[in-house]
């Protein structure tokens, strides 16, 4: 798997990374399982064999047993940890936290962000994050207590660099006026289905054509040298199967096999060299629980797709060919 660094830092992080939200599937209070632990550690195992090295979590995922699964690996290997970059993020509570009745919300008041990395840190059993993100804008956040969050976190060693998710052009350059660090990440929702932040560039100056908020996001990342890390990049398996996809979506899932049969890979290899020819140097987060499938999904870092395969793939996806 090739490497590239990210801008602003001293690492270097593999093309694809694996997201780890579903390394545990019960968003309730049970214990993981020993079958839970095995699969675990399985995956991540996988992962590594096929060069990923930065692995992606969340405080909330599984209510925390995301990353307590991955802590329990990583106690077993603790050699493993420099090889490793570590991302969370942090930023959402669940409803009834922390009284009965609290609404689901977000929350990016200095103290709960550092409380949620220092959450992370004790469950994935390490010392320090390499990257933290800010999970969903909070309309509630104040840019200067960010700072000062991100400034406790960087000076204690806790985290090393910070970045955001979901977030816009407009609410980068705000946050990033306040930070005396670079931002050096943006997780955003990018696939061959859930295309719009691609499409909004090609449809920008065309008369009566939708724009909308995140216009310019890819672009501003470019600029800022933000790696453009993209979530559900397989679209949770919608575009895999012509036979059994939504009728909508079966053209696109038509010239996905057609351009995986041509290459000799599967479906998933396809979606992910798609946004690896991006000149963005988008990241995939692949969340499959399928060794298989991850391991095969993996040789998408080894396809370079030619315009004439990228296009079809996108007029099939957007419905119709380019203005
Ligand atoms: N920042 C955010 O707001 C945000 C939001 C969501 C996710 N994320 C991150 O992104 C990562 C990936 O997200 P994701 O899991 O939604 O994305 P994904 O990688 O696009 O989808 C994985 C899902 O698709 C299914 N799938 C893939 N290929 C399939 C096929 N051929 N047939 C049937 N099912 C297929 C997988 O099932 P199997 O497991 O059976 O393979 C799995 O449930 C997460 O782990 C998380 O780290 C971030």
């Amino acid at each position: 798997m090739r490497r590239y660094p990210i801008p602003h830092t001293d690492l270097r992080a593999s093309r694809i990374a694996y997201g780890c939200m579903q390394l545990s599937r019960a968003w309730d209070d049970s214990e993981p399982t020993p079958e839970e632990r095995r699969q675990a550690a399985r995956l991540i195992e996988t992962a590594l064999e096929r060069g990923i090295n930065l692995f992606d979590h969340a405080d909330i995922y599984a209510r925390g047993k995301s990353e307590r699964l991955f802590g329990d690996w990583l106690a077993a290997a603790p050699s493993r940890r420099d090889g490793l970059i570590l991302q969370s993020k942090c930023g959402i509570r669940f409803a009834h936290d922390p009284h009965p009745g609290s609404p689901g919300r977000y929350d990016f008041s200095r103290e709960h962000l550092i409380a949620s990395v220092e959450g992370s840190l004790r469950r994935l059993r390490t010392d320090y994050l390499d990257l933290l993100l800010l999970h969903r804008p909070d309309p509630l956040g104040v840019p200067e207590e960010v700072a000062r969050a991100f400034d406790d976190l960087h000076r204690s060693g806790k985290v090393r660099h910070f970045g955001v998710s979901n977030h816009a052009a407009s609410q980068i350059a705000l946050l990033q006026a306040h930070l005396d660090r670079p931002l050096v990440a943006n997780q955003v929702e990018i696939s061959l289905l859930h295309h719009h932040l691609i499409n909004e560039g090609v449809i920008a100056a065309t008369t009566g054509a939708a724009y909308t908020a995140a216009a310019g996001t890819l672009d501003e990342c470019r600029h800022r040298g933000l790696l453009v890390q993209a979530w559900s990049p397989l679209a949770g398996g919608r575009l895999s199967q012509p036979e059994t996809a939504e009728p909508a979506l079966r053209p696109t899932a038509e010239a996905v096999a057609a351009v995986a049969a041509r290459h000799g890979v599967s479906a998933e290899a396809i979606l992910l060299a798609w946004l690896l020819r991006h000149p963005a140097g988008i990241q995939p987060i692949v969340g499959t629980t399928r060794p298989d499938r991850l391991a095969a999904a993996c040789a998408g870092d080894g396809i370079e797709l030619g315009r004439e395969d990228w296009y079809a793939l996108f007029t099939a996806a957007r419905g119709g060919p380019v203005p």
